[in-house]
Parts: structure tokens; sequence; C-alpha cells
């Protein structure tokens, strides 16, 4: 797998804040580019499955309940260093703890809702993308 491109998604937090433009300006400014964009939402089952490694943690139900709770954005992008790079943009998990300059430290509200997702790692971003965009050849 490449390490030139990974997956994102504004989560409904974000989108029901009107924060799509906002975030989307902040992935372009950065040098992203979107390779595929498109507004979904997941069912639970679907939620369940996105978030499979969480399985045996306390907040799994309330991360599928909340992940599946509106529509959401998401995204191919492309960049070289994708995914490292995107982690870096978007910020730590907890918004509070984010850097300046973050995604997550701008339009986060809490660790429930901490407005985008970024893969954390090249295998990753191949299965989030495999289940978003099954017609993109990778
Ligand atoms: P994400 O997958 O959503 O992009 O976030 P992440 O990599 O930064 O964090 P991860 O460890 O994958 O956790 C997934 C989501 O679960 C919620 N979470 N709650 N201690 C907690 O209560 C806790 N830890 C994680 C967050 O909403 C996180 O985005
Ligand atoms: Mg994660």
């Amino acid at each position: 797998m490449a390490n030139n491109i990974t997956f994102s998604m504004v989560k409904p937090d974000a989108v029901h804040d009107q924060h799509i433009g906002g975030i989307i300006s902040m992935i372009e400014q950065a040098g992203f580019g979107i390779k595929a964009i498109k507004l979904t939402q997941l069912t639970p089952e679907r939620a369940g499955e996105f978030y499979a490694e969480h399985k045996e943690r306390p907040f799994y139900a309330r991360l599928c309940q909340d992940i599946s709770a509106g529509p959401v954005i998401a995204m191919a992008l492309e960049k070289e260093n994708a995914v490292v790079d995107f982690r870096t943009l978007i910020g730590t998990t907890n918004p509070e703890e984010a850097a300046v300059g973050t995604i997550r430290k701008k339009f986060g509200k809490s660790i429930d809702a901490n407005a985008v997702h970024g893969s954390d790692a090249n295998e990753s971003a191949t299965r989030e993308l495999a289940l978003f965009f099954p017609e993109l050849s990778l």
C-alpha cells in the first residue's frame, strides 16, 4: 500500500454544526488533495464494522451510536506521507489536549464529539477506504 493516501470523515457532530466547509478548507490549506468525497450515513451495523478494533472497549456502544447518528463526509485524501501528516493536522483524540492549529482544537467539542476521523496507519487506511469507496482502485 502506498503511503500517499488516507481516509477521513467529518463526523456527525461537525456536520451538524455546519463545519464541513471550515474543515475541508483546513485540509486543502495543509496540502491534501481530495481524491474522492461523499456525504453518507453509517448504519449502526456498518459503524460497528468501522470501529471493530474498539469492540472490547467500554465506549464502543456509544461510539457506534454517535458515528451513525447523522450524515458524515467521507473522503479519500492524497498527499505524500498522508496518514501521518493527516493525524498531525487533526490533533489528539481529546480536543482539550489538541495543539493550536489542529482541526480538533478548532472544531472538536469533546472526546466523543471530536469533529473528524483520520486513519491511524496505512493498513487502516486501506481497510477504511475499501469500506467507503469500494469503487476506487488503490
Ligand atoms: P478516530 O478513530 O475516531 O479518528 O479517533 P482516534 O484515532 O483519535 O481515537 P481512537 O482511539 O481510535 O478512538 C476512537 C474514538 O473513540 C472515542 N474515544 N473515547 N476514553 C474514551 O472515552 C475514549 N477514547 C476514545 C473518541 O471519540 C475517538 O475518536
Ligand atoms: Mg482511531
